[in-house]
């Protein structure tokens, strides 16, 4: 056994030592077969000797078993942010507050590092083992991924240092890497906006197995009640990490005033598209651990550090042509086609014009070299042509003034830019409509997801929306047709469908995509008119009268029901079984959460349609999609969501409990 045991340490230093070469050191002495080979040597010792293994071995970054929810993660200190600057005049207004909390005009020393764009993590090693990883959540409480962090490489699951110790960083995706996994997702609307996106989904993941194929990498940063460990100075944390082999970030440098702070961040802004890695900015810290104290701390983050971040990168490339779209609500879409271009680690060759005003009033013309940038979503902006590099042949762009789709006129709403077209049986409109009416604030058909209902589409299964409801006949042809759909799944359909029958009137307002109709304006006008016949029959005055409704809402509405189509969908509707009537409902008028407003994020043991479906009907509940001021909770099971942290950020109140 013995022997053994020997042959086993000696198989995992050597691996330890290779990961460290290759993936902290970036400089391999092994091929990559070599490696395998040793790890699959390890890994048949292991399996014959199990008592032998240990939670240390490389291999098991492979990824243990699938856990079915991600766990909270209570921190031990709390994981701070950082307050961020935007100009050099900013870092030097810091720079004057830091020297008047010292009490000293001297020159202050900082460490200066670059931001790595990808989310923060801390790591605790006990006895030189690493035993837990979890990421920020709100700072106090994250989520625990200790399985999932065993398998980012550059991660020692041992160290020499044997004091209890923690070790924060940032987890990120090689540029690289980010544009291989967005290669890899077929679906336009799944690929990931940006790296930080892609690092956050790859990490919390349910299966390690998947985050062990992501390839994630960890840049350390931090450690927690340094001085416990006689280090005083940030640089001295810094040297420290990289004696026990965890990976640093390159380019990290320490400067003498602010000054010299900028050019550094001037260099880092150079730079910072041809590095390997994302960075959104460059992090000044003042590098004296004896001066933190007395500059002090926010709530928030700390007074002695900052985050200056970069302007949004802004690329030229040649508009080449434009195409207009038709959205659900017969909005026209404007987008550019562009000679493609690399942008913030993606490829792009698509960006929004908005409306045929905007490009007019840019004088965006097809041939210019147009200006784009990223404003956070997946899908880039078109600022403006750059003049100078105007081809002679440059055309100026003549806007339709029909629809792409079904040829009709296009027309604008008083006071909007925007074109529609209005013929609600545009095709281009339908399978959208469909996908609305589905939806979980209309009648909320559990089930149904885009994907399925594409499938139908795609099929001539289902091609508008009162088809929806003769589904359950076409059980054989779904089925024989191949669409992944398998028995039970039809049953729920089925089921959801019928449910929908008796959902209230305003969820059938909403769902009927009449345009400006909200989910609250749509519950106002249930209220106000009972059933969907005296809504139809409202005139105009009557409409404007309602608060809430001005003259645009009412129009549409007006509008609406003057469309044989549309008539001819309610009587159907009405034919089938579809509740077009409002159904009074005893509300809990004294619970706290009558009437309230909430937003709801993460997974819950029931689903969330159905959360929401209860609390509606018991506290007349509103719920809405995104966090802001006027929202008053929200139901939270996922702490590193941008709607928790923006509800943590506007002192919403947060309920984790079962109030359904
Ligand atoms: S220090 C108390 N250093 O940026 C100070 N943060 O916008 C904690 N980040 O939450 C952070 N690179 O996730 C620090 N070199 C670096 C960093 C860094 C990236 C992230 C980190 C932090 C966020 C603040």
């Amino acid at each position: 056994m013995d022997q053994i045991k020997q042959r086993l340490d000696k198989l995992k230093t050597l691996l330890r030592k290779w990961e460290y070469e290759y993936y902290v050191l970036n400089n391999p002495t092994v091929s990559d077969e070599e490696y395998d080979i040793t790890l699959r040597q390890l890994i048949e010792l292991e399996t014959k000797y199990p008592e032998l293994l240990t939670a240390d071995s490389p291999s098991q970054r492979v990824g243990g078993t699938a856990s079915t929810k991600l766990k909270k993660y209570q921190h031990k200190t709390k994981m701070m942010s950082l307050a961020n600057a935007f100009s050099a005049d900013e870092m030097r207004k810091f720079d004057n507050d830091i020297k008047k909390a010292i009490g000293s005009n001297a020159d202050i020393i900082y460490c200066v590092e670059p931001k790595i764009d990808g989310l923060s993590m801390s790591l605790i090693y006990q006895d030189g083992k690493l035993v837990s990883g979890a990421t920020r959540g709100d700072g106090l409480i994250g989520e625990d991924v200790t399985a999932n962090v065993k398998t980012i490489k550059s991660i020692p699951l041992q160290i020499d240092f044997q004091d209890d110790i923690e070790v924060r960083g940032e987890i990120f995706l090689t540029k690289k890497n980010f544009e291989k996994i967005n290669a890899a997702i077929e679906d336009e609307e799944k690929k990931f906006a940006n790296p930080r996106n892609a690092a956050s989904g790859s990490l919390r993941q349910l299966d390690p197995k998947i985050t062990a194929k992501r390839n994630l990498t960890m840049y350390c940063y931090q450690i927690p009640n340094e001085k416990q460990y006689g280090l005083l100075k940030q640089s001295d944390v810094i040297d420290f990490l990289k004696k026990n082999k965890f990976n640093v970030a390159p380019g990290i440098e320490i400067c003498n005033g602010i000054e010299e702070v900028i050019k550094v961040i001037e260099s880092w802004t150079s730079k910072r598209n041809d590095l390997e890695f994302p960075i959104d900015g460059v992090v000044i810290k003042v590098n004296n651990f004896a001066d933190h104290n007395r500059i002090g701390y926010t709530s928030k983050f700390p007074k002695w550090a900052i985050a200056y971040k970069f302007p949004p990168n802004v690329v030229e490339t040649k508009l080449e042509g434009i195409t207009t779209t038709v959205g659900r609500t017969g909005r026209i879409n404007y987008v550019a086609n562009l000679t493609p271009v690399l942008l913030d680690g993606s490829t792009i060759s698509a960006a929004t014009l908005h409306n045929a005003e905007y490009i007019a009033a840019k004088d965006i013309r097809i041939g210019d070299t147009v200006r784009i940038f990223k404003a956070g979503e997946i899908i880039p902006k078109v600022i403006g042509p750059n003049i100078d590099k105007r081809p002679k042949d440059a055309k100026a762009y003549v806007p339709p003034t029909t629809c792409p789709i079904c040829g009709s006129k296009l027309e604008k709403v008083d006071g909007e830019v925007d074109q529609y077209c209005v013929n609600i049986v545009c095709p281009a409109r339908g399978l959208l409509n469909i996908v609305h009416f589905a939806d979980r604030d209309a009648m909320n058909i559990d089930g149904l997801s885009n994907k399925i209902l594409e499938k139908f589409w795609d099929n001539n299964i289902v091609k508008n929306i009162i088809d929806l409801y003769y589904l359950k006949d076409k059980k054989q042809e779904i089925l024989s047709l191949d669409l992944h759909i398998k028995d039970k799944m039809f049953d729920h359909l089925v089921k959801s469908v019928e449910t929908s029958k008796q959902a209230n009137l305003d969820k059938l307002i909403y769902g009927l995509g009449i345009r400006h109709i909200g989910a609250i304006t749509a519950k106002v006008l249930a209220e106000r008119f009972k059933t969907l016949d005296e809504l139809a029959k409202a005139p105009m005055e009557e409409l404007v009268a309602i608060k809430d409704v001005g003259e645009t809402v009412a129009q549409s509405i007006v509008d609406f029901f003057k469309v044989e189509n549309n008539i001819n969908l309610i009587k159907k509707l009405k034919e089938v079984g579809v509740n077009t009537k409002l159904i009074e409902r005893k509300y809990d008028t004294s619970s706290p959460y009558y009437q309230k407003k909430f937003v709801i994020t993460g997974s819950f043991e029931i689903p969330r349609n159905e959360i929401i479906k209860i609390m509606e009907e018991k506290f007349d509940a509103k719920f809405f999609g995104s966090v802001n001021k006027d929202i008053d909770y929200l139901i939270a099971n996922d702490f590193e969501s941008s709607k928790y942290k923006k509800a943590k950020e506007l002192g919403i109140k947060i309920i984790t409990e079962k109030i359904w």
